[in-house]
């Protein structure tokens, strides 16, 4: 596969613009900010907490429930400090750190160019580089002492790793299967920013797939493909995604191979979603460690053998940074610029508002509001009765919902309401019962981001 060249192909949106539209509008909040701020985490309000549930179902959905060989784990944040000592993470985890001697300002020091000035003040006085370890340490119980430490897990995969063979032999899956997991997960980045792209306090998605050694390599590569495929079918452009291949003396000290699915975000390419080929790595240091079988048998021909994983980890935030760039559109009309969200409608927070032509009709009312009972009982809706109709669309459409219905005088004639869709403008008109059934079949049906 070709190392991608790193300057960034399309310009999407500003991040201070996105930035501004998801606080306004209820996706993210900075942590914290009555009270100065909270460097690298931030809050999902109502609206962005609906996306990120979506981002999370869309993935459960797609590679747990709908396949056989894959089944899930909810394990603890906390766990044993035994398992970091095992899985090198106590010694590697670790960024390489530098500090400006004259403003103590610290920065990553693959991330910063040593032979020019500090960014900050201007200067160049750069200390040594030392290794940082990122885990974030906190105690267990009432004494705060060496025997007491433990670590909030820098990753969700290890507890795959150490609960594979309860796992395996609970469901009495076969190689080749997976173990997924959603969980959050907390590093102690050493510079954050970007908005959400990396934080202190994150969320991954994370599948551990074991197969028979010799089947890695072929597994992977299958992956790969599966991931950029997920990705385009939740609207993310295939242009804008790229597969960069880490050289040897870049990989963490657990991968035989890793490639990231890359995305041009507006500060440059980036990773979005990790692949790593993790050989017998894990399974063997627990093992060692601690002493447990944690081997695959083979009851056909009588062999143990540990497996190798391929492991695709996405972060939750990442995808949602990604699908809120992907969906932002600004298109100018006569009234000024009309903003929208296009985004896929399985994440979209809102799948319908119901909006009554004028709010002092009872009888009216009382059909949108029987209306969007009917369907907030089944879909995320919003009852919108406030200002014209034009502005209601326009509220809609900054944040992404795909439909609005309707309800006007011709709905006490003859009981049909206009369906309006967020990409085409469309509307058309049906029997308000036939609005849900509609909706729900729209929302199986493949999507595609309009040009
Ligand atoms: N278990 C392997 C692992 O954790 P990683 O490449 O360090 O690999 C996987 O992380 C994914 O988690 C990344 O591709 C990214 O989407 C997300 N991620 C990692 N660090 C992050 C951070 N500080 N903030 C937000 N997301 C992060």
């Amino acid at each position: 596969m070709a190392v991608a060249n790193k300057a960034p192909t399309a310009p999407t949106v500003s991040m201070d613009k996105l930035v501004s539209l998801c606080k306004r509008r209820g996706f993210v909040f900075p942590s914290s900010e009555i009270y100065g701020g909270f460097n690298g985490v931030w809050d999902y309000g109502p609206l962005g907490t609906e996306l990120r549930a979506n981002v999370k179902a869309a993935w459960w959905k797609d590679f747990v429930h709908s396949r056989e060989d894959i089944v899930g784990l909810d394990s603890g944040i906390l766990a044993s400090p035994r398992v970091w000592e095992a899985s090198g993470h106590l010694q590697n985890f670790t960024d390489p750190m530098v500090e400006c001697k004259n403003c103590k300002h610290r920065f990553r020091a693959d991330h910063i160019d040593l032979d020019k000035n500090c960014p900050v003040c201007g200067k160049k006085d750069w200390s040594d580089i030392r290794q940082f370890n990122t885990m974030f340490k906190t105690f267990v119980g009432p004494v705060e002492d060496d025997a007491s430490v433990a670590y909030l897990r820098p990753e969700t995969c290890q507890a795959i790793f150490v609960n594979f063979r309860l796992v395996q032999q609970a469901m009495r899956k076969k190689l080749p299967f997976g173990i997924a997991q959603i969980g959050k997960a907390f590093r102690n980045e050493i510079t954050t920013g970007n908005f959400i792209f990396r934080l202190r306090e994150l969320e991954q998605m994370e599948l551990e797939y074991f197969v028979r050694p010799g089947e890695d390599e072929r597994t992977f590569d299958e992956w790969l493909l599966r991931d950029v495929e997920w990705l385009t079918r939740l609207g993310v452009r295939r242009e804008m995604l790229h597969l960069y291949e880490h050289p040897a003396e870049k990989r963490s000290h657990y991968s035989k191979r890793t490639v990231d699915i890359e995305y041009d975000f507006p500060f440059g390419r980036s990773e979005l979603w990790g692949h790593a080929n993790r050989g017998d790595f894990d399974l063997t240091q627990h093992k060692n460690a601690s002493g447990e079988e944690l081997e695959y048998f083979d009851d056909e021909s009588k062999e143990h053998v540990v497996p190798y994983v391929i492991e695709p980890s996405l972060g939750v935030d990442r995808t949602m940074l990604v699908l809120l760039l992907e969906a932002f559109d600004e298109q100018p009309d006569k009234d000024g610029i009309r903003t929208v969200l296009h985004f896929h409608p399985r994440v979209a927070p809102i799948k319908v508002a119901v909006l009554p032509l004028v709010k002092k009709d009872e009888g009216l009312v009382s059909k949108a509001r029987a209306l969007f009972d009917e369907l907030r009982s089944e879909l995320t809706a919003q009852y919108d009765e406030t200002s014209t109709v034009g502005r209601r669309y326009r509220r809609q459409d900054e944040i992404g919902t795909p439909w609005c219905v309707t309800v006007d005088g011709q709905t006490l004639e003859d009981g049909t309401v206009t369906v309006r869709d967020r990409d085409s403008m469309e509307q058309v008109r049906l029997p308000s019962a036939e609005v849900l059934p509609v909706l729900q079949r729209r929302l199986r049906q493949p999507w595609s981001r309009p040009e």
